[in-house]
């Protein structure tokens, strides 16, 4: 999303300075005043934008791992009209018949372009997102979808990226944004290794797609082998080496950690869960609705502390990146956290929040 012009700023010289013309400092004055005028009015704005959407069908359902807890299920246009282009690493929002909405990454092959594949584990004690697709989307139902959005690019060495070769680790269900990873390196003929982690080899996902790689993949079982350390995750990774890892948190803690300070090796990385908080402070917000005050810990997100309190809030990643979760902000300041929202949405009374917070103390009014 790219962000609006700031009017705040004098405009730099080339020289990196600012310029000193009067003209410009009587410009910036007005420009200052009207946006201070046009406040009350911005903030009545709706601020989402609207996303096209593609009702689309389950074509195809198959299950993929030996555990029977994943399946595999290939979306397609009614009319089988092309979708919209992607690349490794995308991902589509998929809008669940109970208003839910969830991202599941793109694993099949970018050049199909009349449907697309997803793949869902079942997480029991979860959100209810997984368990909806597995028990209610049969072959022929439609779900909206939007998107594709990519939050995990693949850089090809030789096309835009100084690194020589890949490693890809997976861990479990991780599998699924890295198969269209696998795909393009060994077609463009870059230097690859993968290693694939898991509780048992009956939980992992796509093992036949992976193990026709041959030796360029290893597969790893916290019960044969138990569970891998950094080094095992990372192989020899010399210099020059792109990690792309997605997984479980402990895991991508502990590729980052043995990765500190090793400057010539890149990585690239996607969660599947809400990152931890870092510097958080307790804070309280105020539901507009019902005039009830949640507290939330130091340690906990806002989305956390609401849903633990039973308060209705739409999420989906949880990562501060999908926009699910906008709430207006009627009051308080907010500590913003996200990458996402532009300064005019945050000045319009906007907050993600999964991720952004409030300074200690404060207390936020949402519209709830
Ligand atoms: S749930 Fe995705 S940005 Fe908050």
């Amino acid at each position: 999303m790219s962000a609006l012009p700031r009017v705040r700023e004098l405009p730099p010289s080339a020289s990196g300075r600012s310029r000193h013309d009067p003209l410009l400092g009587v410009a910036h004055a007005a420009l200052s005043a009207a946006w201070g005028l046009t406040a009350a009015l911005r903030r009545q704005r709706p601020v989402p934008e609207p996303e096209r959407t593609h009702t689309l069908t389950v074509a195809d359902r198959r299950v993929v791992a030996q555990d029977r807890d994943v399946v595999a299920l290939t979306l397609a246009a009614a009319d089988g009209s092309a979708l919209p282009r992607w690349f490794p690493g995308a991902h589509i929002d998929i809008h669940l018949p109970s208003g839910r909405v969830r991202q599941f990454s793109l694993n099949g092959d970018p050049a199909t372009r009349d449907s697309y594949r997803i793949a869902v584990r079942r997480i029991p004690d979860g959100g209810g997102g997984s368990t909806e697709v597995h028990d209610d989307l049969a072959v022929g139902a439609t779900v909206t979808t939007s998107g594709p959005r990519n939050a995990f690019p693949l850089s090809m060495p030789g096309y835009g990226s100084p690194t020589q070769s890949f490693r890809f680790i997976a861990g479990g269900i991780g599998i699924t944004p890295i198969l269209p990873m696998l795909r393009q390196a060994q077609g463009l003929g870059v230097d690859w290794t993968m290693v694939y982690v898991g509780r048992s080899a009956d939980s992992l996902p796509f093992v036949d797609e992976v193990t026709r790689y041959g030796d360029r993949v290893e597969i790893r079982t916290d019960d044969v082998h138990g569970l891998p350390a950094a080094d095992d995750l990372l192989g020899d990774c010399p210099d020059a080496t792109a990690v792309y890892a997605c997984g479980p948190p402990p895991m991508l803690t502990a590729i980052r950690t043995r990765l500190a300070g090793r400057d010539n090796v890149e990585l690239h990385f996607e969660r599947f869960a809400a990152p931890p908080v870092v510097d958080g402070k307790p804070f309280s917000v105020c539901v507009a609705s019902t005039g009830e005050v949640v507290e939330v810990n130091a340690d906990e997100t806002l989305l956390s502390a609401l849903r633990r309190s039973g308060v209705a809030a739409p999420y989906s990643c949880q990562q501060g990146f999908c926009g699910t979760c906008r709430t207006r902000v009627l009051g308080g300041t907010v500590d913003h956290r996200d990458t996402l929202l532009t300064d005019p949405e945050r000045d319009a009374g906007t907050m993600l929040v999964c991720i952004s917070r409030a300074p200690e103390g404060e207390r936020l009014t949402l519209d709830l």
